[in-house]
């Protein structure tokens, strides 16, 4: 039998980051068991991560983070050490719409991984890392960024129910002397993230001749980052970042949100043979957002200087590559473009 040097438990694995975060843990770590946990929500898709389901050191679990009774029986059975936490409902307009599932997965279902991790571990050696976002920051004018100091202010049920999860890791570390760490993200995009999403939404869209839906005027503003450079990010956190601190983790790449969708224009009239210009006119101006968020910006300085992590890739090469994914693998959005996906979209969308 394999022994292994820790037992990771890593949540919300089948979702956009956390599979390509799960994948670069089982690729790079063959010393660590990786336990994939996920209830397999809308959001969470196994054929996400097909790739690495036959590793010896990779277990998948169906297991529903509310359920305190559960959860422990999975800390038993794996023997976990460590918990990498990223299982959450993560779209804001669905927090909009209906905010309980929120209040219920992101803040309850953080607390009971917290107090099973703090009941079951009795040396001083395990991490609980929480994955989290900028928007807990609020939203910002023309000027500035999110630094790790920048107060909470969150403003949509999401962001509300993701500082509220930060506030309690932070607790659980200070209380119960929990080796906890923390990072808050900026907008990620690349492969396999849900059609909901903008970035995914638009070129599924724009393939199908469908109305680009930009919320308001187009002009909020958003810092992207490449998924993988978030793993890469999370990797170097988990084992080079300091206990009880925070990093913010950025792109430094601010975009309008009409520039973006223009550039996914561009691109996309490039791809499908189009003249250039004809995507464009799929733009659409629809209904803003309920309390839409002006502009997100990391300052992501301290990981830099701190642990030596900075974006791996510009933002256009790894739009290209987002797109030439989405192209390639029409299956995987057909699959999950199908059923329920078409009862939100003419809900939200009309
Ligand atoms: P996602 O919606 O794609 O995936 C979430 C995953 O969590 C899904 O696989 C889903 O099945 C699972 N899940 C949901 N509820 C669950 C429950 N009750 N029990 C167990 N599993 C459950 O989300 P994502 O975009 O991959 O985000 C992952 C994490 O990163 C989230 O915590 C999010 O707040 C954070 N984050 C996301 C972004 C972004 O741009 N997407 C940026 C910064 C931080
Ligand atoms: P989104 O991908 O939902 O991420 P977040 O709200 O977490 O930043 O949205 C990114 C930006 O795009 C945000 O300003 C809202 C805007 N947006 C649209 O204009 N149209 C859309 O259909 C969607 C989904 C988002």
């Amino acid at each position: 039998m394999n022994t292994f040097e820790k037992h990771i438990l890593i949540t919300g694995g089948a979702g956009f980051i956390g599979s390509h975060v799960v994948r670069l843990f089982v690729n790079n770590y063959p010393q660590y068991k990786i336990i994939n946990l996920d209830l397999l929500t809308y959001a969470g898709n196994l054929a996400n991560i097909s790739d690495i389901e036959t590793k010896s050191n990779y277990a998948f679990v169906k297991c529903d983070i509310r359920d305190k009774v559960a959860l422990a029986k999975v800390f038993e059975e794996y023997a976990i050490s460590d918990v990498i936490h990223l299982a959450a409902e993560s779209h804001v307009d669905r927090s909009i719409s209906g905010p309980l599932d929120f209040i219920t997965t992101n803040i309850v279902g953080t607390a009971n991984l917290l107090d099973v991790a703090r009941t079951t571990w009795k040396a001083d050696n395990h991490i609980f890392y929480h994955v989290s976002t900028d928007e807990v920051y609020g939203s910002l004018g023309t000027e500035g960024f999110f630094t790790e100091t920048t107060a909470y202010d969150p403003r949509s049920p999401y962001s509300a129910s993701k500082a509220s999860s930060d506030h309690i890791v932070r607790a659980y570390g200070h209380t119960y002397k929990m080796n906890i760490k923390l990072s808050n993200c900026s907008n990620n995009y690349g492969s396999h993230q849900f059609p909901e999403k903008l970035i995914p939404l638009m070129i599924n869209n724009i393939k199908e001749g469908k109305p680009l839906p930009v919320y308001g005027t187009g002009v909020n503003v958003r810092d992207w980052l490449w998924v993988n450079d978030h793993a890469r990010a999370i990797d170097t956190i988990f084992h080079k970042g300091k206990i009880n601190e925070t990093y913010n983790v950025g792109g430094w790449n601010e975009l309008t949100n009409i520039k973006l969708v223009h550039l996914l224009c561009e691109i996309m009239d490039d791809r499908l043979g189009r003249e250039k210009g004809t995507s464009a006119k799929q733009i659409t101006f629809v209904q803003d957002r309920a309390g839409h968020d002006m502009r997100y910006a990391i300052d992501a300085t301290k990981i830099k200087d701190d642990l030596g992590w900075e974006p791996s890739i510009q933002f256009e090469e790894g739009l290209n590559r987002t797109v030439d994914w989405y192209l390639a693998n029409d299956t995987w959005v057909k699959e999950i473009t199908s059923g329920n996906y078409q009862d939100y979209y003419k809900k939200h969308y009309g």
